[in-house]
């Protein structure tokens, strides 16, 4: 398997372009906001989704990129560090990359404002620069991802959640912006429609395979930089669990359905329900499904000249399932 650094190598001029640029995207006048910003800069994440935007970018054009490919990587990375900040609100979650998080630090109120900054600064990215076409991918990505939110929130309160509502779920809360970084990748090379169509579920692909993963890793007890075991905290039901809902006996649904309800923040409690989902295949049939998803973003590929982009995406579509934080 190629590492990061392997991956990275047909876009390394455009990743360290692109961190200056996104550095310079987030300055404000006040003080407070930029102390919070320099924070969030120096514990950068994975940047797979720029990566993304700049390989495919790449791959569809024979290794040329303009200059609004560079914005389009900056304004999916501003949503997304923007949609993080929020989600560790939302789920009450005190670390992100490996440190405390924004909420951690400096509680709710400040967290959930630093997040509509970058949110806001994403957005008029684009439009200072007249690139609405990329801004209507962003956009349709961000009210997904509000979408999908809100819909796990509901299903958590219900605790009916199905396998299609989750591949429902996941494919709006994650997949659709990573779905966005590999459509606008190709769109601002203005490749044709159904290039960028083809593209764009390319992403959608990779996006629910990712998820998956991160999913995942919540049943698992590594290290990767943020909290694990806190999904059935916030009573999520992921699929592991729905999985194991499906094929146990009446009985011990309902102990499982009445520990994610009445027991969710019991630590003993939490641990025997994640014990009994690997007992019960739950981790196995997982991993099958997001293999699933992997094998057909793969095949999308296939129609593409071989290239140092193509095969580094191929690395980065492994690389989703096998990365280890
Ligand atoms: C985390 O995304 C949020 C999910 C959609 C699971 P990443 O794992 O890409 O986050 P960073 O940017 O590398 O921290
Ligand atoms: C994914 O949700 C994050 C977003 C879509 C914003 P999760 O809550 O599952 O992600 P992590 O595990 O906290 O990164
Ligand atoms: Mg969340
Ligand atoms: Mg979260």
């Amino acid at each position: 398997m190629k590492t990061v650094e392997q991956i990275k190598l047909p876009i390394l001029k455009e990743m360290e372009f692109f961190e200056t640029k996104f550095k310079a995207s987030m300055i404000s006048n006040v003080a407070l906001l930029n102390r919070i910003t320099h924070y969030i800069v120096r514990r950068k994440g994975k940047q797979m989704r720029p990566m993304f935007v700049f390989l495919v970018a790449k791959m569809v054009s024979n290794g040329q990129f303009k200059e609004r490919t560079y914005r389009g990587a900056s304004i999916i990375e501003l949503i997304h560090t923007a949609s993080l900040v929020h989600d560790d609100v939302v789920d009450d979650s005190n670390r992100r990359r490996g440190f405390f998080s924004l909420n951690a630090l400096w509680k709710n109120k400040i967290a959930v404002l630093v997040g509509d900054f970058l949110f806001a600064k994403g957005l008029l990215l684009s439009i200072d620069n007249d690139d609405f076409d990329l801004l209507k991918h962003i956009s349709i990505a961000v009210r997904e991802m509000s979408e999908g939110e809100l819909l796990q929130i509901e299903k958590a309160r219900e605790l009916d959640i199905t396998e299609d509502v989750y591949f429902d779920i996941i494919r709006k809360k994650t997949a659709a912006l990573i779905a966005s970084c590999t459509a606008i990748g190709a769109a601002s090379m203005d490749v044709d429609k159904a290039e960028i169509e083809r593209m764009r579920k390319f992403g959608e692909l990779i996006g629910i395979a990712f998820q998956i993963k991160d999913d995942l890793f919540d049943y698992s007890e590594e290290k990767i930089g943020k909290p694990t075991g806190i999904d059935i905290k916030e009573q999520k039901m992921t699929l592991p669990l729905i999985y194991s809902l499906n094929h146990c006996s009446k009985k011990e649904r309902r102990w499982l359905i009445n520990s994610v309800k009445n027991h969710n923040k019991n630590k003993k409690r939490v641990r025997e329900v994640i014990q009994f989902v690997k007992e019960n295949g739950g981790i196995e049939y997982t991993i099958e499904k997001m293999k699933e998803y992997q094998a057909k973003a793969t095949e999308i590929l296939d129609d593409y000249p071989d290239s140092p982009y193509k095969e580094s995406l191929l690395s980065m579509v492994n690389y989703v399932i096998d990365r280890e934080k």
